[in-house]
């Protein structure tokens, strides 16, 4: 079979990798892609937003399964646009369709799917000009901080997390009126909830579902946490605190309401759930749903499936899943993703990256081949995954990897995994 992979990141090299493994798959390719998926498949310069181009390379190359990585394109409706045209119809398409996309497209409706199905969940009201007085006396009657969230998708910029009233009247104030554009029309005030973070991973048929290992993922620019959001610095799994009685509780008061909802309100929904949690105090609840895999999760939580994937996909799409259990190894995986200096602010591209020793879970995002050389090319560049059998060890044989990657500017945490 001949699969197609949309994206360009670290996660969709992870996805090229693990996919290339199964005899069922013959040629891969990706579109747009990176210097490191064009090791495993043909890269094929086509925008994942661009659904006629994606419609009609499917049918000239035979594709008979997608694999969406990014939300974009999901939220967009490409499953939808996919599966109505007669022509490609036929095609196992990986993503859920826009209705569930929601899930991630918008947190308005997410907040109201989960109040709606009783899946625990930070206390909220959501806000437009309309109403913006009374989202101001709320804010008035809260423990600080408090966090403020654009509706819509902004980048993974669009939380706020407020220290004081003031501020946060202020901070509510820009975000209606444009702050992220049209994404911030509505703005969710919510209840800061303490406690520590874990990415729970879903992939569902519409009727049954398999849970796949956990991960945490380090979002901050600065070690012990602190600076600005980055797309991710880094990740671990297994995740310690995460044990069988937490994960039980996870499947049984967010992962089974949550399919079971979405069977409720007839969303077909065929792909991956991810659940952004908090542990408080033992006790699991939702920060977020995402439509699609994490990045950099994927990079921790495929080496350590044993499973053949591409039979879980086919499985998925056919409503099948029944059929299956994931294979876990019981090894760690580790990924350190090394960004360019400057990152997330302001950086320059085209730096020259010199690979002494490279290895298979070295996963390239933000870099590009040019002439048989290899450039930066974005702001997170290369993932370096490794297993090991204790987290140490795995976390070593990363850091090894960072070891072998020079490029001027390269910056990574020196702390993943060390809070664990
Ligand atoms: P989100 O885009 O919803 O995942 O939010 C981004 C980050 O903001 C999360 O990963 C959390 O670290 C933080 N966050 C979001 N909502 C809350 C909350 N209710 N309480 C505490 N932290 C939160
Ligand atoms: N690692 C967080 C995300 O993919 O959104």
């Amino acid at each position: 079979m001949n699969i197609l992979i949309l994206g360009s990141g670290g996660r969709e090299h992870a996805f090229a990798w693990k996919l290339k493994q199964s005899s069922l798959c013959k040629q891969i390719y990706i579109a747009p892609g990176n210097s490191g998926t064009e090791s495993i498949g043909i890269n094929v310069q086509i925008s994942v937003n661009d659904f006629n181009a994606i419609a009609e390379f499917s049918i000239n190359h035979n594709i008979g399964m997608i694999v969406c990585g990014p939300e974009d394109p999901l939220v967009n409706g490409l499953r939808d646009y996919i599966k109505s045209n007669i022509k490609t119809k036929h095609i196992n398409f990986i993503g859920p369709d826009k209705h569930g996309a929601m899930l991630e497209g918008s947190k308005d409706f997410s907040k109201k799917f989960m109040i709606k199905h009783h899946i625990p969940t930070a206390k909220y009201i959501s806000v437009t000009k309309e109403n913006l007085s009374e989202g101001k006396a709320y804010i008035h009657k809260m423990t600080m901080p408090v966090v403020l969230k654009a509706d819509g998708l902004a980048a993974g910029k669009g939380v706020l997390i407020i220290d004081t009233v003031e501020d946060a009247c202020d901070e509510l104030d820009k975000m209606i009126h444009g702050m992220f554009g049209a994404a911030s029309s509505t703005v969710l005030i919510e209840e800061f909830l303490t406690g520590i973070e874990v990415s729970v991973f879903v992939l569902t048929d519409g009727e049954n579902y398999l849970i796949l290992p956990e991960a945490k993922d380090y979002k901050r620019i600065g070690e012990g946490d602190t600076g600005l959001n980055t797309g991710g610095m880094g990740a671990v799994s297994p995740v310690g605190f995460a044990d069988s009685a937490f994960m039980n509780k996870v499947e049984q008061q967010i992962v089974k309401p949550t399919i079971d909802g979405l069977k409720k309100e007839n969303i077909n929904y065929i792909g991956f759930v991810f659940i952004g949690l908090m542990n408080v105090g033992g006790e699991p609840y939702v920060i977020e749903y995402n439509c699609r895999m994490g990045d950099p999760e994927t990079e921790v939580v495929l080496p350590r499936i044993e499973n053949d994937l591409v039979e879980l996909f086919l499985a998925t799409d056919n409503r099948e899943l029944y059929k299956y259990q994931i294979q876990t190894s019981n090894q760690y995986c580790t990924t350190v993703f090394l960004v360019s200096g400057g990152y997330p602010g302001d950086y320059i591209k085209h730096k020259q990256i010199k690979i002494s020793q490279g290895h298979e879970l070295l996963f390239h995002a933000g870099a590009i081949n040019e002439n048989g050389s290899i450039y930066t090319n974005g702001g997170r560049v290369m993932a370096c995954s490794a297993l090991g059998d204790t987290l140490e060890g795995a976390l070593n044989n990363s850091y090894t990897l960072v070891s072998h990657i020079e490029y001027e500017g390269k910056y990574y945490r020196k702390d993943i995994g060390k809070d664990l």
